[in-house]
């Protein structure tokens, strides 16, 4: 197996890919991974790529085997694990992935053997697995990866930097401060009531750079305000204020491509009963889904992960709204530079009609393919086009000058090391 490269259509031997599908993760949203992760892997075309299970263990452990893969086994994750192999990272500065599979073998100890990825999908939501942290790591080890890079994944699960440079660009966003908990500490009175007059009540806090909607409240005066921001600190060290958008719609959409040229897919309305949609409405919705009210898009039960969330698909707006929405996602996704699959939210007030940046996912829920099945573009051809993409970042990277064939140590001992500081 040779190491691919270029156009995926254009491969003339025929390679298979071998693609490590990295999901699960120390983060809050580990199961969703684990779910979107699942169908991504069963979606890609097998005549072209060999998906390989890469799992992050809630205790920070890398595990493989072809079980990972069955979503029914992940019931008993402990006896899962069991039958997996441990993997290790084995730097080799070259293209492909060089891992260590690890196998206890009873009485006979560690077994160990190596194999090679062409290609990370990063199928992880949240914490260092959205915000620049894996990327990093990819980059690191070389290796080409799918998705958003090391600055646009950071900047996009930052709330306040995405919207600070969205705002630079134009682009409309609800009034925000954002509060570091040192200043905040010992001017809590004041400082609620300055936020209360400024940006004026209700408004809504969260913590800068969870997702899921944990520490997130809705708040009506200036005691609750308080508590709100206490609740938030316990989850981050900035969080954010924004003033609550009345009469509330909300509206997404994905965005497939690059910086220098995306599309984005149809639009959707996420339907809920309640004021702020709750980690269990986003995700669990399967296992009672009996109890919430609203249209569906036809897909249900546990598995369905994103899928499975009360929506409407197209989102009943005018063309007008449509178009003007599909281009500001376009527009922000170009801003923050991302790359692959993005889905990017926003807030209506359905009576003035005005539209609010909310926030950005670059490793959304279930990659967004229910946005791209309506406009032709099936779970397949969505994958192979992120590892397409994935596969021209890195090519694009890596033909840049990256070191210089000089030895300034070697130079620097020649001459003794006085130079040194110079
Ligand atoms: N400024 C706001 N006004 C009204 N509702 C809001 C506002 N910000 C967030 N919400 C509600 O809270 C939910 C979660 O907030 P969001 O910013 O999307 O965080 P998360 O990253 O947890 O999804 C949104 O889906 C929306 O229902
Ligand atoms: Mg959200």
């Amino acid at each position: 197996m040779g190491v691919f490269y270029g156009k995926l259509e254009q491969n003339p031997e025929r390679m298979m890919i071998n693609v490590g599908v990295v999901f699960g993760g120390q983060s809050p949203e580990h199961e969703v991974s684990v779910i979107s992760s699942i169908q991504a892997a069963s979606a890609m075309d097998k005549s072209k790529f060999n998906a390989v299970p890469i799992y992050i263990a809630k205790s920070g452990i890398w595990y493989t085997g072809d079980d990972l893969f069955d979503i029914t086994l992940f019931k008993d994750v402990d006896s899962l694990l069991q039958k997996a192999s441990i993997v290790r990272l084995v730097p080799t500065g070259s293209r492909r992935l060089r891992l260590q599979r690890v196998d206890s073998a009873g009485l006979f100890g560690e077994q160990t053997s190596e194999f090679e990825l062409d290609i990370l999908f990063l199928g992880l939501h949240g914490g260092s697995g959205e915000n620049g942290g894996i990327q990093g790591l990819c980059e690191v080890l070389n290796v080409p990866y799918t998705g958003s890079g090391v600055m646009s994944s950071s900047l996009a699960m930052d709330k306040v930097r995405s919207k600070d440079l969205c705002r630079e660009h134009g682009i409309p966003v609800i009034n925000y401060v954002a509060l570091r908990e040192k200043s905040w500490a010992g001017s809590e009175d004041q400082t609620t009531h300055e936020l209360s007059s400024r940006l004026g009540l209700p408004v809504v806090v969260k913590p800068v750079s969870l997702g899921s909607s944990i520490g997130i409240s809705m708040v009506n005066t200036e005691t609750e305000l308080q508590e709100a921001i206490e609740e938030a600190f316990r989850y981050d060290e900035t969080v954010i204020v924004e003033h609550a958008v009345g009469n509330l719609r909300e509206i997404n959409c994905s965005v497939l491509g690059d910086e220098d040229h995306c599309i984005a897919s149809i639009l959707e309305e996420p339907v809920s009963d309640a004021a702020l949609l709750s980690y269990e409405e986003k995700y669990m919705q399967g296992r009672s889904a009996g109890s919430k009210s609203g249209p569906r898009s036809g897909k249900s039960g546990g598995s369905d992960g994103m899928a499975s969330l009360g929506r409407m698909i197209p989102a009943p707006l005018s063309e007008e709204l449509t178009e003007s929405i599909s281009k500001l996602a376009t527009d922000i996704f170009s801003i923050l530079g991302c790359a692959g699959v993005a889905r990017i939210d926003f807030l209506m007030n359905d009576r003035t009609g005005a539209v609010y940046f909310n926030e950005i996912n670059t490793i959304p829920g279930s990659f967004s393919f229910y946005l791209w099945e309506p406009v032709d573009i099936p779970f397949d051809q969505l994958v192979d086009r992120l590892i397409e993409i994935g596969f021209e970042r890195h090519r694009e990277r890596t033909d840049r000058v990256r070191s210089y064939d000089v030895n300034l140590l070697a130079e620097h001992s020649a001459r003794g090391l006085k130079g040194a500081k110079q």
